[in-house]
């Protein structure tokens, strides 16, 4: 008999290759269950939690992967310094319900002699696609790969990385994936900071001035919900904030656009997204808010 205690999740069983998760995921679909698949970087924190715990209460089998993908890194980016904390993420999968965890290494998911990459189109020449090259073209090859190797049903992705999740939409609308995507609420630090993998990079200083992109995007959304409607002097506004706050800090940009296009906004009404990104160190970090307006 099993005398394990109610409350303790199952070890999750961890995958190196396509053969393996393959046959793991035809054993659970043989069992009746549908799939779930959170695509990670690893570094895990209550960010991607909340996405594991998205798909376990939607009572999926929960397939979490962690591979820091070189193809979406720039040559001058941190790929070397990304933060590699397995036996930790390992813990939160337990903790937050998953059954699979996939690590692939390079040579499995980028076999020798592969030349295919996915291509987005206009959402993502805006915003962080102008500041990293190539960087959604990685992005879309790699969660391309990892869709047709697990299979999921459905995938669940953060809203933090916003632009990247309408990237991933519009792919799997565009090539006809057979998968839902469910867009989860960005889960934030108590001071407002927008939790990352990479603020683990950041020294107690850096820290501090870390907090000037959020609170330029609440001087934003403070500055449309009283009624200024020329987002050019909101964005003046926004930036003022960020240098008084950090004056080291910089900034690759801060923009209001529509949530749906990205195209920037003139006349503020409806919904609106607040986005940013600024470099503190040589810590990249990005965050947005949605605000909606009369
Ligand atoms: P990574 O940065 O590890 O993020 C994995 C998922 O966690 C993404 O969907 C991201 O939006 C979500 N996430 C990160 N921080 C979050 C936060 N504070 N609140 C809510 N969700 C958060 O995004 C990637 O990895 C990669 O580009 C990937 C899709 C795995 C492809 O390599």
């Amino acid at each position: 008999m099993d005398s394990k205690p109610q409350n303790v999740r199952q070890e999750p069983a961890v995958v190196t290759t396509v053969k393996d998760i393959r046959e793991a995921v035809r054993r659970a679909r043989g069992q009746g269950r549908t799939i779930g698949f959170v695509p990670t970087m690893g570094a895990l924190h209550r960010g991607h939690v909340s996405l594991i715990e998205a798909s376990t209460k939607d009572r999926h089998w929960t397939v979490v992967s962690i591979y820091v993908n070189p193809t979406q890194f720039g040559p001058n980016e941190d790929f070397a310094k990304y933060p590699r904390t397995f036996d930790a993420d390992r813990d939160a999968c337990r903790s937050a319900g998953a059954e699979l965890i996939f690590v692939p290494q390079d040579p499995e998911i980028y076999p020798p002699g592969d030349q295919t990459r996915v291509i987005p189109g206009a959402l993502a020449e805006t915003m962080c696609g102008l500041s990293r090259p190539g960087h959604f073209v990685g992005v879309c090859t790699v969660v391309a790969k990892l869709f047709n190797i697990v299979q999921p049903d459905v995938a669940y992705f953060g809203r933090k990385d916003a632009q990247q999740a309408l990237i991933i939409q519009r792919m799997v609308r565009d090539l006809h994936m057979p998968i839902n995507i469910v867009l989860c609420p960005l889960i934030r630090e108590r001071d407002g900071l927008a939790m990352s993998s990479r603020n683990t990079r950041l020294d107690t200083e850096q820290r501090a001035q870390a907090l000037c992109l959020h609170k330029a995007l609440c001087r934003g959304r403070d500055d449309l919900k009283s009624g200024e409607t020329s987002t050019g002097r909101i964005i003046a506004a926004m930036r003022a904030t960020a240098a008084e706050i950090a004056p080291a800090a910089v900034i690759d940009y801060l923009t209001i656009v529509d949530p749906q296009t990205l195209a920037p906004i003139v006349k503020p009404t409806g919904r609106v997204m607040i986005a940013g990104a600024v470099r503190v160190g040589d810590v990249r970090l990005i965050d947005n808010i949605l605000v909606d307006l009369p």
